[in-house]
């Protein structure tokens, strides 16, 4: 269109500009690091939780009510599942994505951490990086995430300060660029030297932390008068850093590289609108995705997303299935009809919702970088993609490189059906990737999964939601490899190695000595033995 005096300027599409406004990333950590509690703050700050912090957990028993509402999560103190909060902050819109807090490094994270633009590391100040943790944290950098460090717990002896970014650095290999820095010794916390401002932020506590922290800007003199050694100690430390070259590096920080790196206590609220702030200003806003094949799609395009998250029986209540889709391009609109991209087939968008917790509401319109969940999407997977006009597939989710293998049978025989049709949900879902052996088909097939904790939670299901209890036995494989059905014959014929199909059609060699499968590689290249995603 034409532009000239006396016209108005085209009206900026409001995808784009929606899209700018959103802030979508996923938190990360090791169990008990103070994820939930971060995530309840971050609610308290973004005006989301009206009522008292401390009395979302208060209510759910001691854990939080927001994000956790499986039986199996209550029983363990773990939350396997995820969800997504929604809250406005400033002038964005802040999508956070809830990861599941087992200890194993489980799939349903890697799948989550797809549809986020940047990642918040928590670590507890106590214990720094953590073993089992590492392999998600390596996952992030792998993969160039944007990753934002937050060090937990500072209002309790702990690590000292230039030791934990020097592990950071060391175990995880990014860099941290430290944005804030503490006053006084973990335990002994005072406020934090904002390297942005070169200002000194003085907090005070409040009760149980259940309403903001009150803050106060003080002057670098004053500051040093008020807090003497703990302030120069600070200042020192932050000289150090300066030495060593740890400013904060913006190409650095969204190629994956250096990661910004603030020190608080989500307990007592300090440092939180700092970081809150943080991601704010640092999150990148979601960006054009580019398909499996053609150009990449503009934003203000037509509507396009597409699936990171399947879930059935969230809640016993409703006992549907939700597939959950991040918008890439254009202006989602309840009730319009849109394309799935595998079949072809047309889709209406009646029952969209978000889901907060166990609550939902329903979703009339959502932008780029939003997180929709469609009700009753049968035939959507993970990784596909939905769209509106021109069609568009983005590249799936790949799978990563299951490492513990179990045999599953129904105890009562009875209850085949209702075992087939809960295996074929979680496998769906992928809970657990589901193998078979062509010659036994459904009554026994492998449950495969990177972390073993997958495996209770798939047991757990199958008995609860699909009345259909299960006895596992554990299988003696160690390792798995993509092979073809060329290669298939001669490696079915070796002992101790097996070779099962995937439910897409993958065949999968299952090895039960990686020496045995490393002596094969060297002496029959011949045979197809392809690395899965990540290897341990
Ligand atoms: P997670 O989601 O990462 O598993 O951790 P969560 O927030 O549940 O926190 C784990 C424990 O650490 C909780 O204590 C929580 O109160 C505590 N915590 C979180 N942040 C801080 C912090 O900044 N300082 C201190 N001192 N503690 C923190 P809990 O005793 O297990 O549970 P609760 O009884 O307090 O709910």
């Amino acid at each position: 269109m034409k532009r000239g005096p006396g016209r108005l300027a085209e009206p900026v599409t409001s995808a784009h500009t929606e899209a700018d406004r959103r802030r979508t990333f996923a938190i990360i950590s090791h169990p008990d690091a103070g994820k939930t509690t971060l995530t309840e703050k971050f609610l308290l700050y973004g005006g989301a939780l009206h009522k008292e912090a401390g009395s979302v957990k208060a209510r759910s028993g001691g854990r939080s009510a927001t994000s956790d509402w499986m039986a199996l999560e209550q029983q363990r103190g773990i939350s396997i599942t995820s969800t997504v909060l929604q809250f406005p902050y400033r002038d964005c819109v802040v999508n956070l994505l809830d990861t599941p807090g087992h200890r194993d490094f489980s799939e349903d994270t890697y799948r989550v951490l797809a549809a986020a633009d940047a990642a918040v590391m928590v670590l507890d100040a106590a214990k720094g990086i953590e073993a089992q943790t590492l392999k998600l944290f390596e996952v992030c950098r792998d993969r160039g995430l944007p990753l934002l460090t937050f060090i937990n717990k500072w209002d309790r002896p702990g690590l000292d300060a230039l030791e934990l970014i020097d592990e950071i650095e060391r175990e995880i290999g990014v860099i941290p660029t430290p944005v804030t820095w503490p006053v006084g010794q973990s335990g002994d916390f005072r406020g934090l030297l904002d390297r942005r401002g070169d200002n000194f932020v003085r907090f005070t506590r409040t009760a149980r932390g259940a309403t903001e922290a009150p803050e106060e800007v003080v002057p670098a003199e004053q500051a040093a008068a008020d807090e003497g050694d703990a302030y120069d100690t600070a200042v020192e430390e932050l000289g150090l850093l300066e030495a060593v070259g740890s400013a904060y590096d913006g190409d650095g920080f969204l190629a994956g590289v250096s990661t910004p790196t603030f020190f608080g206590s989500a307990l007592t609220n300090f440092g939180v609108r700092l970081l809150l702030d943080a991601v704010v200003d640092l999150v990148p806003p979601p960006t054009p995705r580019t398909p499996a094949q053609g150009d990449e799609r503009a934003l203000d395009d037509d509507f396009s997303a597409f699936v990171f998250k399947v879930q059935a029986n969230m809640d016993p209540a409703h006992r549907d299935r939700i597939a959950f889709v991040r918008i890439a391009s254009g202006q989602f609109e309840r009730g319009m009809t849109v394309t799935h991209a595998g079949t072809g087939k047309p889709f209406n968008t009646k029952y969209a919702h978000t889901v907060f917790g166990q609550d939902r509401e329903t979703v009339d319109e959502a932008f780029p970088g939003d997180i929709v969940g469609l009700v009753n999407a049968t035939d959507f997977r993970i990784g596909d993609t939905i769209y509106v006009g021109d069609p568009v597939a983005y590249a799936g989710i790949p799978s990563f490189a299951p490492e513990h293998f179990s045999v599953a049978r129904v105890r009562d025989t009875g209850r085949f059906k209702q075992f087939r049709k809960g295996i074929a949900q979680l496998d769906e879902e992928g809970v657990v990737q589901v193998l078979r052996d062509p010659d036994i088909g459904d009554q026994a097939p492998v449950m495969a999964a990177v972390g073993p904790m997958q495996f209770d939670v798939a047991v757990h299901r199958l008995e609860n939601e699909f009345g259909a209890p299960v006895e596992l036995s554990p299988t003696t494989y160690k390792v798995a490899r993509r092979t073809d059905a060329a290669s298939a014959p001669a490696l079915r014929a070796m002992q101790g190695v097996d070779v099962l199909e995937r439910s897409d059609g993958t065949l999968l060699a299952l090895f039960e000595s990686p020496y045995w499968l490393e002596r094969l590689e060297g002496d029959q290249p011949e045979l197809t033995l392809e690395r899965l995603l990540a290897e341990g």
